[in-house]
């Protein structure tokens, strides 16, 4: 099977670090061309154009912010002209404990709901015009949702697990109504993957909380899911549009 992805633009968003880094590697070794967005990990995300080549370029975007979220996609469709795939992986989980001082709890809800939700929304819309704009050829659509948007999280989490549930709805609607345009979209689920943010987790809950309810007896690496979406970006999955993969270590079957 051929995995070639030579002249292939793809936005990863949050490419600085954990999933996302691992995934723009994986694409620039699949021979495209990435566009590396970061939030705040300058140097980091220096790092993984150096890695990928090809022609990668760095990115800046507060996806908490509106204008900078908004100005996006055209930057990057102006810099390479033109825009193959969106990986919508950039997020946060932060927690909304239920006894939390209220301005304290709505605060970290806005920032989750923006950079999980909203950023994603208003990214799809820009996107969305572009590959209408080509159709036949469209493009597609990758998101990074979570198993919390089936399974639900813990309390301190229900507000990362509902923006992940939303992103799902997202996606799917998309695959719905702009197959016709050539636009596939494709949802991956991770369980527990060893970055940054699953350490927060293990921090607070421990290992064995993360591992306990895995068939396989190690966590998931952002390389297993950096395959993952390089496959769906391939084009060999593209009559799997609409669909959630589930990247979890076997959770569901334990
Ligand atoms: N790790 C897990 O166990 C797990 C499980 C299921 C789903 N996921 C999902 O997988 C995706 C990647 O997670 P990860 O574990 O790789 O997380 P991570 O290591 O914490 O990395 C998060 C990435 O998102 C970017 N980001 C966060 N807030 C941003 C903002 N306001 N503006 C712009 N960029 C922002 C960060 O960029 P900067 O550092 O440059 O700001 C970073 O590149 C997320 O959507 C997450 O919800 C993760």
């Amino acid at each position: 099977m051929d995995l070639d992805l030579s002249n292939r633009t793809i936005l990863v968003t949050g490419a600085s670090r954990g999933i996302g880094r691992a995934t723009a590697e994986a694409l620039a070794d699949a021979g495209a061309t990435v566009a590396v967005h970061y939030g705040q990990s300058k140097e980091a995300a220096a790092e993984v154009m150096e890695t990928c080549g090809r022609g990668a370029r760095t990115f800046q975007a507060d996806l908490s912010t509106l204008d900078a979220t908004d100005a996006l996609i055209e930057r990057v469709v102006d810099a390479y002209e033109g825009l193959d795939t969106l990986v919508l992986n950039a997020g946060v989980a932060v927690p909304t404990p239920l006894d939390d001082d209220t301005h304290r709890w709505d605060d970290a809800w806005s920032e989750t709901m923006h950079v999980n939700l909203r950023a994603p929304e208003l990214l799809c819309r820009h996107a969305l015009g572009h590959f209408r704009s080509r159709s036949p050829s469209g493009g597609r659509i990758i998101s990074v949702a979570s198993r919390a948007a089936f399974r639900g999280d813990t309390p301190d989490y229900m507000t990362y697990a509902a923006s992940k549930a939303g992103l799902v709805a997202l996606t799917r609607s998309i695959a719905r109504e702009f197959g016709a345009d050539g636009i596939k979209a494709f949802t991956l689920a991770p369980g527990f993957t060893r970055t940054d943010m699953a350490q927060d987790f293990i921090d607070e809950y421990g290992e064995a909380h993360a591992t306990s309810d895995l068939a396989l007896n190690e966590l998931t690496d952002p390389a297993d899911v950096a395959s993952v979406i390089v496959f769906l970006a391939s084009g060999h999955a593209d009559h799997t549009t609409g669909t959630t993969i589930d990247v979890n270590a076997g959770s569901y079957v334990h």
